[in-house]
């Protein structure tokens, strides 16, 4: 109760500070393709992005379709995000991909560059680049990035592939079969091959919504210049988990990465030198964007849904319609059925990036993995993100561990 008035009154006294009105010079740019009318002619040509529609006389007899729309999901890694992005996967209308960015950031990765900052500009620039190409169902841009180089089109090398029903159904994929009942993460690899990207963009084409989750942008607001694009109908689903538990799954998954971490929670020793900066970036990175999105600016009026991961695990269902409504699309069955079958049953298919699992069994987990001395440190770190979040600190190691105990302040935001 306390803190959701400082919230209001912060939010109120910086938006009155921010106020100003932008009509958004809809009529002055040329409107979005229809539906099944992209231009594709040459890869090489996928950056004249002006000229991208055919002349659509050829489908006057056919209808034309609406618009596609476009969804962001918009995290930090180990948020729950695979979890989170098989909600729209699993929706027959919708063209799913799960982190396709990663493939501009290995690249970058690999080369030697000059100034970090530069880097990071240019790098942000690329991503937005390939989004906009991947939401206008233009694939064949994300082969300048792909390694190795894909030839005709196909490539054994698509990242995540496997995590994308549309790229492991008919027709992108004919070597799946309908009764196949283990998870498509198990065996699209295998039973697809190589993908043709030409079809995978046919079939992008033909949804009317394409989704992508990623991970690898720092600020909601560096998406800004997506969402005024006139070319898209873009809406983010800002998803945020406890800091204190991505930390814990982070120590688990990425052991090189957080070993100073894990030296800290076995020894209960704070490591001398201790790198804290990952963690602090990550906290203020999701405050930045929280506060973005809470503030409600006009470029981003009615496109940003803020998720707490803890509220979807242990109310999926009806979290899940909340956000088809804020999408504006009705939620399938075959959602229901998933979630049905992901939230509530024994763990039968686990690994590293497993979606399926009891989500309220795992979701406070963290609270038995972590030293209370880490997480003492977590909470002063991370201090305004409980805040703005509804996380509830903890004073003790009893009630670090006493999982009765809800740390989980009920909030709408
Ligand atoms: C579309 O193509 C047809 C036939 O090629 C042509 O007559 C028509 O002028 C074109 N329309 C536009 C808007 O370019
Ligand atoms: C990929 O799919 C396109 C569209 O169906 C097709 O024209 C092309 O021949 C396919 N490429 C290969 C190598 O099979
Ligand atoms: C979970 O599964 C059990 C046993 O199958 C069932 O009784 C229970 O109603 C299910 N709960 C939910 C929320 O689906
Ligand atoms: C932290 O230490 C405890 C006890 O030593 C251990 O059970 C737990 O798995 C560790 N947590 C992580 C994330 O490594
Ligand atoms: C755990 O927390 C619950 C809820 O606050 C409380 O009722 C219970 O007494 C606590 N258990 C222990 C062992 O402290």
């Amino acid at each position: 109760m306390e803190f959701s008035w400082k919230i209001v009154i912060l939010l109120t006294s910086v938006s009155l500070g921010v106020q100003y009105i932008v009509v958004r010079p809809l009529l002055m740019v040329p409107k979005p393709c229809p539906r099944h009318t992209l231009y594709k002619e040459s890869p090489g040509n996928a950056h004249t992005q002006m000229s991208f529609c055919k002349n659509s006389s050829v489908h006057t007899e056919a209808q034309i379709a609406a618009p596609q729309k476009h969804i962001l999901l918009f995290s930090q890694t180990r948020t729950g995000s695979s979890f989170t992005g098989q909600l729209f996967n699993q929706h027959p209308e919708i063209f799913y991909m799960f982190e396709p960015l990663y493939h501009i950031q290995k690249i970058f990765s690999d080369g030697s560059s000059p100034k970090q900052q530069a880097r990071d500009r240019a790098l942000l620039g690329a991503y937005r680049d390939l989004l906009l190409n991947l939401y206008t169902c233009d694939l064949s841009f994300l082969e300048d990035y792909i390694q190795p180089e894909p030839k005709n089109h196909m490539t054994a090398s698509f990242f995540r592939r496997s995590s994308s029903h549309a790229l492991c159904s008919p027709p992108v994929c004919l070597g799946a079969s309908e009764k196949e009942d283990r998870p498509e993460e198990v065996w699209c690899n295998r039973k697809c091959r190589t993908l043709n990207l030409t079809l995978a963009s046919l079939a992008c084409q033909s949804r009317s919504h394409v989704a992508i989750k990623t991970v690898r942008f720092p600020l909601v607001k560096d998406l800004r210049t997506l969402i005024e694009d006139p070319r898209l109908d873009l809406k983010i689903v800002h998803l945020v988990r406890d800091p204190r538990a991505v930390l814990a799954s982070r120590m688990a998954t990425f052991s090189d990465q957080y070993r100073s971490w894990k030296i800290w929670n076995a020894t209960n020793h704070q490591p001398r030198h201790m790198d804290l900066s990952l963690i602090n970036k990550m906290c203020k990175d999701m405050d930045h964007s929280v506060l973005t999105g809470l503030q409600n600016p006009d470029w981003l009026r009615g496109r940003y849904l803020l998720l707490r991961y803890e509220d979807l695990a242990l109310n999926p269902e009806d979290k899940t319609k909340e956000i088809y409504k804020f999408l504006g699309l009705d939620l399938d069955p075959r959602v229901l059925t998933w979630i049905a079958q992901n939230t509530n049953s024994t763990n039968k298919w686990n690994y590293k990036f497993s979606t399926s699992r009891d989500s309220r069994t795992t979701l406070q987990r963290w609270r038995l993995q972590l030293s209370f001395d880490i997480v003492r440190s977590m909470q002063s770190l991370c201090s305004t993100s409980f805040a703005l979040l509804g996380y509830r600190k903890v004073q003790s190691m009893a009630e670090l561990r006493n999982t009765t105990l809800s740390l989980v302040e009920p909030i709408e935001f």
